[in-house]
């Protein structure tokens, strides 16, 4: 296996090489998440300059994207035959074996860390903070689900039966995470897998599962397609060889996918309109910080970004608090996702309907702290904008919008505060800024969320650590939680001892 990996590792072409050792990872070793690579660190920043410097130019992942993309029903009908097939010989092989895979897989991306930064950053605008921890998740949903695989081959009176394929649609604002999620899930499982990724982060899909493939994945069990969604995107999804569905998107979508076909199992993470809630107890500074990452962190496009802001009582009114956020916020470097002091990227298309209205439009009562100002003709490139004097029940404080903009809301306790933040029709991620342990117990009890984090930001969540997935409006279908202890088990059923398949 060490000779594989040195193999491996000279597939990798020096430019891309992360300056660590990558370490066969063994059977049965205790579960660790990936490291992120330490800018503090003169060797990984050099690195990574370099890798963005390639950015600019980037040709990653076009030539196996043309290679796979599919545009005739009768080519897509194949590819579903031939990987529905191979998953089910793949659903029959051992767990452990499966594991191994994944182990390998898990290892691969860690050596290919700069070619899926790169493509991250040339073709979905992430910068280096954003798509570096990216890569450290999707390694960590490997060897996470590696070890939960051979979980289900020791349940006792009961036979786990992996569906045998499994189509995977992830969404373009982390688009290689969610995938590496979706697909790794499904191939731990013991499912035969479509990927289907996004259309505006597609390069990053076939680069993800060129790593993949490159780590023994078998080819044949997971399948890149990249249909064109109005062409062949229905006809994918209600194909009946397909027998479950990991979707990340919007809840409307999901909910589509559902009326569309409804006796196909959709695990689906959907929209969120997060809100952190900031006490008087709370360290101004960390809650400063914690806003800033979480609201504008990939120019605010993560269903887990906080949107909204609550504060109670005397933080409303305390300049100090709200001077630093502005300054903080409006001190964010804006600029193309490769110049290594870019703090916030391009959106991923210029802002247009809902977000348009969202970085332009104020509601009664509502004024900018700081204005959002677009900074190119197209309309992608915005500053960041903060609002204050959202009203409660206002459409600011109801809606997803999905970008660099923060709003204000005030209450006058706790409780009116956790009342606000439920308000929503979403459950997705929640944030707490409070040092007052009865204030975090009361909060933990009272809100509706999937994510709830006291002290720390709305996003990021690490996989084994913080199990991630929501709650109302957050979620349809199986509910369960990606990097955590019950995902596979929605990507199969049981069959007791004795009773056939
Ligand atoms: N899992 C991603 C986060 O936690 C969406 O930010």
């Amino acid at each position: 296996f060490a000779a594989s990996l040195a193999a491996l590792d000279t597939a990798v072409p020096p430019s891309h090489r992360v300056p660590r050792t990558v370490e066969p990872t063994a059977a049965g070793a205790p579960f660790r998440n990936a490291v992120d690579t330490d800018p503090a660190v003169a060797e990984h920043r050099a690195w990574a300059a370099g890798i963005l410097q390639r950015a600019e130019h980037s040709e990653e992942g076009v030539r196996t994207l043309a290679e796979h993309t599919v545009t005739e029903q009768a080519v897509l009908d194949e590819v579903l035959t031939s990987t529905q097939a191979a998953g089910r010989a793949w659903g029959a092989r051992p767990a452990a074996e499966r594991a191994e895979i994944l182990r390998r897989a898990g290892d691969a991306m860690e050596a290919a860390r700069g070619r899926l930064i790169e493509v991250m950053a040339s073709e979905a605008a992430k910068t280096l903070d954003q798509a570096d921890p990216e890569v450290s998740e999707a390694i960590d949903f490997a060897h996470y689900y590696a070890a939960r695989a051979t979980e289900l081959d020791d349940v006792e009176g009961a036979r786990f039966v992996p569906a045998a394929l499994t189509l995977v649609t992830p969404p373009w604002n982390f688009p290689v995470a969610i995938p590496a999620g979706g697909v790794l899930a499904a191939l731990a499982a013991g499912s035969g897998v479509v990927l289907k990724p996004a259309g505006p982060a597609s390069r990053c899909g076939a680069v993800l599962a060129e790593v993949l493939w490159d780590a023994g994945v078998p080819k044949d069990v997971l399948a890149l397609v990249q249909v064109d969604e109005d062409a062949l995107g229905r006809q994918l999804v209600a194909d009946l060889r397909i027998d479950r569905v990991v979707l990340t998107g919007a809840w409307e979508t999901a909910r589509l996918f559902r009326d569309f076909r409804q006796d196909l199992p959709v695990l689906a993470e959907t929209s969120g309109k997060n809100a952190m809630i900031v006490t008087p107890s709370a360290d101004l500074d960390l809650a400063v910080k914690d806003l800033v990452a979480s609201a504008f962190g990939h120019a605010g496009q993560k269903c887990s970004a906080a949107s909204l802001v609550i504060l109670v009582g005397p933080v409303a009114r305390s300049k100090r608090f709200l001077g630093q956020l502005v300054d903080a916020v409006g001190s964010l470097e804006v600029g193309a996702p490769w110049v290594p002091t870019t703090r916030m990227g391009p959106l991923i298309e210029p802002a247009s309907g809902k977000l348009l209205e969202g970085l332009t439009t104020l509601g009664t009562g509502e004024r900018w702290l700081l204005e959002p100002k677009r900074l190119d003709a197209e309309g992608a490139l915005w500053t960041p904008g903060i609002r204050t004097g959202v009203r409660r029940g206002s459409a600011y404080h109801l809606t997803e919008y999905f970008g660099p903009v923060l709003g204000i809301m005030a209450a006058d306790d706790l409780d009116e505060a956790i009342a606000v933040q439920n308000e929503v029709s979403y459950g997705l991620t929640a944030g707490l800024q409070s040092l007052e342990p009865s204030e975090i117990a009361r909060w933990i009890d009272g809100v509706e969320a999937g994510n709830l984090y006291v002290n720390r930001g709305t996003t990021g969540a690490i996989v084994g650590r913080q199990p991630f997935g929501g709650w109302k409006r957050s979620s349809v279908g199986a509910g369960t939680k990606a990097g955590g202890p019950n995902y596979l088990v929605g990507l199969g059923g049981w069959v007791r001892d004795g009773a056939a398949a």
